[in-house]
């Protein structure tokens, strides 16, 4: 089976070009695990910058893009625009986008559907709220999440599944190895289902939520955690250790 460990760094909106050189020359000098893909992900305006300083086997990502090449879309990017800038990857349906920026499971799916066929890599972010958990109903929203974006994708080869809940993103409120277990379990269970067991079984899950330096290899021994969506650890040094949290 072999599911290769990921780690992502999703820096969200932050980082300057100072900030952005210290963050990658610390991560150049670092011995990196070489079973590891390592993803970092800066506002679009330091993709090319942080392209040109990191090494080569940190590939980049944009945190978003829009479902058409080019047009009156005042403020979005295309893929083709981030391919342009040299990332290969990029995060859709992030939490932030889909609660702060109001994009619903639709057009995250278009926006998947896209990126895919423009010959990106992607990260599909899904993830329960607070009550929507408390309320018995994880399952039911990320089965939903996950099931507009399979409607989307024909190949499995380029996407990189994120669970991430709401709870436990920015919060400090990391899921335990086995809330997160549990979730990706049943999203692999769903994937084999509705898509085939071969999807199911090289599809990287990753989780994201809080993941630091301190719990990180403890949910990487989980079976079903195939690695990490990080934000705020991911500004830090300890990002290092979350690379290798599988060493
Ligand atoms: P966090 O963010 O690690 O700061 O909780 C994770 C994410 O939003 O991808």
């Amino acid at each position: 089976m072999g599911r290769k460990f990921f780690v992502g760094g999703n820096w969200k909106m932050n980082g300057s070009k100072d900030e952005i050189k210290k963050i990658v020359d610390t991560l150049n000098a670092a011995s990196l695990n070489d079973n590891t893909d390592i993803v970092v992900s800066p506002p679009a305006c330091y993709l090319e910058y942080t392209k040109g300083l990191a090494s080569q086997k940190i590939h980049t990502a944009g945190q978003n893009s829009y479902k058409v090449a080019k047009g009156a879309f005042t403020g979005d990017l295309s893929p083709q625009m981030l391919l342009d800038c040299g990332a290969d990857w990029v995060i859709l349906g992030h939490s932030e986008r889909r609660n702060v920026f109001g994009e619903d499971d639709q057009l995250i799916a278009e926006k998947v559907s896209y990126a895919l066929e423009c010959g990106m890599s992607v990260i599909a972010c899904i993830g329960e709220k607070l009550e929507e958990r408390e309320a018995g109903k994880t399952e039911e929203v990320v089965f939903k999440q996950i099931e507009a974006i399979a409607a989307k994708v024909t190949n499995w080869d380029k996407v990189v599944v994120a669970y991430e809940p709401v709870w436990a993103i920015g919060t400090g409120k990391t899921a335990t190895p086995q809330q997160a277990q549990e979730v990706h379990a049943q999203l692999r269970k769903w994937l084999k289902e509705k898509v085939s067991e071969a999807v199911a079984n090289s599809t990287r899950i990753v989780y994201g939520g809080s993941v630091t330096g301190g719990n990180c290899r403890e949910l990487a021994q989980s079976p079903d955690i195939d690695g990490f969506l990080v934000g705020g650890a991911s500004l830090k040094p300890e990002f290092i250790e979350i690379i290798n949290a599988k060493a």
